[in-house]
């Protein structure tokens, strides 16, 4: 964050108080904040806080001569890298919603190209009501991004879901969201995750045990780097890292479509999914009725991606994984070359190990005869080593 521009926006609710710490935090990791109130978050917290805070005089009119004439609302509409707004009330997401710009934070949010966060703070009945989750599923739906809200103890002395999160985690996503400068800096990669899925009937699928915690951390990682990530991912239970795109997919023919689609203008593709190498010949239109003793699936290959975009003109530079049971550097060595990959990162699977864990350790080849070990150790911290690996060979920006 350091150096970035923050424009925190705070709207009328009892956490509101947080946005003062919440200013220091964005501080503390180098970024610059200028805060806006609305007229009702001023009967929460005084502007004199915030300014102090912030080292900024604060802003809270569209009809201030004198502010306009320093910096114009589109000046600092301009101005902002990221517009983050904590605590957002109902109402706020409300107007935000259906595009008003009656007041400057609203006013604020439509005229600026930077992406807008929102941590919404309200009491649990307020949040569960369908207007509000309408409001927040629009919003969503336009790229803005909800930091929480939390479950928990509320002002009103009720429980449930509408805290907002702590000024620490604001912080926090919000540098991630803003991507740290890095190798990757500028440039667009690819990285798919998690398991595919083939259908057998309406209810039945052959998919693998991977969870997508590797290929998820990768895309933390390269975000890290700087990167302007997408991630292409099969059914998982994971949050999607901050800042990163995700698309969602099914099965290996859907993830190769979406994979062919965001290609054009990428420098890397690193492919951790665990896609089907198999699947049913046929699809059964209806549930097949439990009716034989036996019943023989018929299985035919899928596309293999990366051999696919390996192929293709104007390639990325290709990272693959490998999941073998035995004889891992051979194997991968083999897979490597076979499909005209860039760089491979193998890890050894079996009973307790690689799928679903939290941690990994990976051998990673790549053209020349180069390869590295590294060490057992929680899959981030293998993410970041790994992308260190692909930034020191992959071919620098032209
Ligand atoms: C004491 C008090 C506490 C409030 N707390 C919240 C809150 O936590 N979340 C919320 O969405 N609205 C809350 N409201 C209602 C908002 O202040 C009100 O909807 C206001 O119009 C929000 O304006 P703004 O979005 O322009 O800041 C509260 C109101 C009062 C009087």
């Amino acid at each position: 964050m350091r150096g970035k521009h923050v424009l925190l926006g705070v709207t009328g609710g009892i956490a509101a108080y947080k946005s003062a710490e919440l200013v220091r935090r964005l501080g503390d990791r180098g970024a610059e904040v200028q805060v806006v109130l609305t007229a009702a978050a001023r009967e929460f917290v005084g502007a004199t806080t915030f300014q102090a805070l912030s080292g900024r005089p604060v802003r809270d009119s569209l009809w201030d001569p004198a502010a306009e004439a320093a910096m114009g609302h589109i000046e600092l509409a301009r101005w902002a890298d990221l517009v983050l707004i904590a605590p957002a009330s109902a109402d706020f997401l409300a107007r935000l919603a259906v595009g008003r710009a009656d007041d400057l934070l609203c006013t604020l949010c439509l005229a600026t190209a930077a992406p807008v966060v929102a941590a919404p703070a309200m009491n649990h009945q307020m949040w569960a009501n369908a207007a509000t989750q309408a409001n927040v599923a629009t919003l969503v739906q336009r790229g803005v991004r909800l930091l929480g809200p939390a479950v928990g103890d509320q002002a009103c002395g009720e429980q449930g879901p509408g805290r907002m999160l702590e000024a620490a985690e604001i912080a926090e996503l919000a540098d991630s969201l803003l991507g740290g400068v890095g190798p990757f800096s500028g440039r667009r990669v690819l990285v798919t995750a998690g398991p595919t899925r083939e259908p057998i009937d309406p209810v039945r699928f052959v998919s693998n045990r991977s969870s997508g915690k590797m290929g998820y951390a990768v895309a933390q990682a390269l975000r890290a780097a700087g990167a302007e990530v997408v991630l292409i991912s099969g059914p998982v239970a994971l949050p999607v890292p901050a800042g990163v795109r995700c698309v969602g997919v099914e099965s290996a023919a859907q993830m190769l479509a979406v994979v062919q689609r965001e290609l054009p203008g990428c420098a890397v593709l690193v492919a951790t999914a665990a896609v089907a190498d198999y699947r049913p010949v046929s699809v059964a239109d209806r549930k097949i009725k439990k009716k034989t003793e036996q019943l023989t699936l018929e299985l035919t290959r899928t596309t293999d991606i990366l051999a696919t975009v390996a192929a293709g003109a104007n390639r990325p530079f290709i990272v693959g994984f490998a999941a073998e049971t035995d004889a891992v550097e051979q194997h991968a060595r083999d897979k490597l070359e076979r499909k005209n990959l860039d760089m491979i990162a193998a890890n050894e699977v079996g009973t307790g190990k690689a799928f679903d864990c939290e941690d990994n350790a990976l051998l990673v080849l790549w053209r020349g005869g180069g390869r590295a070990e590294l060490a057992r150790a929680p899959k981030a911290e293998l993410a970041a080593a790994l992308v260190a690996l692909i930034a020191a060979h992959c071919p620098a920006k032209s």
